[in-house]
């Protein structure tokens, strides 16, 4: 069997490249769509790895797009399509594209970050141990770490430029959005969390938490927008082996951020190279959360 080629940064002709992320490559397509190309960088510490992960960028494509057709009647988002034979022709000219892009419509994006926790883990579980609440929410005294919640909570973030998001409070993110856009951002995302995570449960999948973008389009309407659901938006448990108490063996890159923390390395770039086997073992863990919430092979 041959190894996957990987993509690491695309190039295309003729098209203008108006963002590189650290994982994907958003490159303008006319007036008013964009063309959202997933790579397989992965990202670490906030910093890209030299080494890419083998159809990661595809993965994270193809289950947003999954998502984005399950939950079509919940919300209005910006994808056209996610198929390559039925992109542009200008887009088609690179092969390199080809299973990982995304045309969707081009938006004005809200400058925040809609993230929703149904289970305490992360940024949430640091701020529960030193102030007993999560980014002002109350909540029940001696909870464990990566215990379910009374209730799943929304917890905006910035989107920072650079560098790590920040926390914010609700009256925050009001005042950056406008209190009437703010209302229907959070509404929206405990909405979808909500049904996400109720499907993703009967497939054995726990949603822990989840980040989503909005955008404004032409007419002033709300998209959702960016990737949704996928392992670098999302915790992702596994409900066979959940047990509070403890960190969680994950569908994400907590697996390549343990790997990295056995090293001597101060988290500045350049970061240092995967080994062969985290890799496949990284691989392989993408491909089975796209197995298992999908119920295809990837
Ligand atoms: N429909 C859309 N309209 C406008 N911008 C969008 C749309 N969908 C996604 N985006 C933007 O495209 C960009 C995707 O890039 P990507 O997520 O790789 O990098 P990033 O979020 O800027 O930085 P990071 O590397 O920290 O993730 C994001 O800035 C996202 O907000
Ligand atoms: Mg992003």
């Amino acid at each position: 069997m041959s190894a996957a080629r990987t993509v690491s940064e695309t190039n295309a002709d003729g098209l203008t490249l108006v963002h590189r992320g650290k994982v994907r490559d958003v490159y303008q397509i006319g007036d008013d769509r964009l063309l959202l190309v997933a790579t397989d960088r992965i990202s670490a510490f906030d910093c890209i790895l030299p080494t890419a992960i083998p159809n990661k960028g595809k993965i994270l494509t193809q289950l947003s797009a999954f998502w984005f057709a399950r939950l079509n009647d919940l919300t209005r988002n910006h994808l056209i399509t996610a198929d390559f034979d039925e992109m542009p022709e200008i887009v088609r000219q690179t092969e390199d594209f080809r299973g990982r892009s995304t045309l969707v419509k081009k938006t004005k994006v809200f400058p925040v970050e809609c993230v929703v926790r149904g289970y305490l883990e992360g940024s949430g579980w640091k701020d529960y141990l030193a102030t007993g609440k999560v980014c002002g929410h109350d909540l029940p005294e001696n909870l464990q770490r990566c215990e379910k919640l009374p209730a799943p909570i929304f917890t905006p973030a910035t989107k920072a430029q650079s560098g790590h998001d920040e926390n914010i409070t609700e009256a925050e993110f009001a005042e950056i959005v406008g209190s009437a856009i703010a209302e229907k951002l959070k509404s929206r995302s405990l909405k979808i969390y909500r049904t996400a995570s109720e499907y993703a449960l009967t497939r054995g999948i726990i949603i822990a938490d989840t980040k989503f973008e909005f955008g404004a389009d032409a007419n002033g309407e709300i998209l959702l927008i960016d990737e949704i659901l996928t392992p670098d938006s999302s915790r992702f448990w596994s409900a066979a082996s959940y047990a509070p108490g403890k960190s969680q063996a994950s569908f994400d890159k907590q697996f390549v951020r343990d790997y990295l923390e056995t090293l001597d390395w101060n988290k500045q770039s350049p970061a240092p190279e995967l080994p062969t086997e985290i890799v496949a073992a990284t691989a392989s863990r993408y491909s089975e959360a796209y197995r298992i919430l999908t119920g295809e092979k990837f």
